[in-house]
């Protein structure tokens, strides 16, 4: 797996590059419509309960492997609960009845949030457990970069607000190691799992998809929350640095 690792390690460098993440450190803007693509997540944020229940989770897990996976779905399947909170805490409830709720859900302007899960379910779902933990492991990469960014503007945000905010904030990004498992035997032991040729082309090929629609996915938020966002808390600062978190 040291390879599939290197793969995830590379790409989560050019990641942390991209524009969203600028976006979201620049204390020129509002703090409140830094974190305004919020509404825009949440396709995906709520079907990631449904990945870790329905598709990485096995009930009755045969190997060590399938046990690592459960015992990281178990963890992650109740996250999107913050998720609906911290949208409350953001004001991001504009949204007058349940029908222009889904026609916002599932309109042009969210469609690649909406891809997401269904193309992790489209590899993952019947895939030996090396290659689900392979693309969890990715998701993991990903979220570390976000997390990073995210706490950062919600605890400025915090400030104003007096508010805490459950999923973009530091809490989750505690709980959030950046690896399907938190521990250093558990990450060794997997490290030193072989790959065949098979195995490790269909790991490649998950880890360059998750990581290509996610990079998309960054122009998705960033151009909702340039559209919508509201500038509701002024506050004054300079860009910090983004701290990239193991
Ligand atoms: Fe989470």
């Amino acid at each position: 797996m040291q390879e599939v690792f290197a793969l995830i390690e590379n790409n989560k460098r050019e990641f942390t590059k991209l524009e969203l993440f600028d976006y979201m450190q620049d204390r020129s803007i509002a703090a409140s419509k830094r974190l305004s693509f919020a509404p825009c997540m949440t396709h995906f944020i709520m079907s990631v309960g449904d990945l870790n229940k329905y598709d990485f989770r096995e009930s009755q897990p045969l190997n060590k492997l399938q046990h690592i996976i459960n015992e990281h779905a178990k963890e992650d399947e109740e996250h999107w609960r913050w998720f609906v909170t911290d949208i409350e805490k953001l004001n991001c409830n504009p949204i007058q009845n349940f029908s222009k709720t889904l026609k916002s859900i599932w309109s042009e302007e969210t469609k690649i949030t909406r891809q997401i899960s269904y193309l992790v379910a489209g590899y993952t779902l019947t895939a030996e457990p090396i290659i689900k933990i392979a693309a969890i492991e990715a998701l993991e990469a990903v979220g570390n970069v976000f997390f990073c960014a995210s706490s950062q503007v919600a605890s400025e945000l915090q400030k104003t607000t007096r508010q805490d905010y459950l999923y973009f904030g530091e809490s989750h990004l505690k709980l959030e190691t950046g690896h399907t498992v938190g521990t250093p035997e558990a990450e060794g032991f997997l490290a030193e799992i072989e790959l065949t040729d098979s195995q490790r082309q269909q790991a490649f090929e998950i880890i360059e998809k998750i990581f290509q629609i996610f990079t998309e996915w960054t122009y998705e938020l960033l151009a909702y929350a340039q559209k919508n966002g509201v500038e509701s808390i002024k506050d004054d600062g300079f860009k910090a640095d983004l701290i990239i978190c193991a």
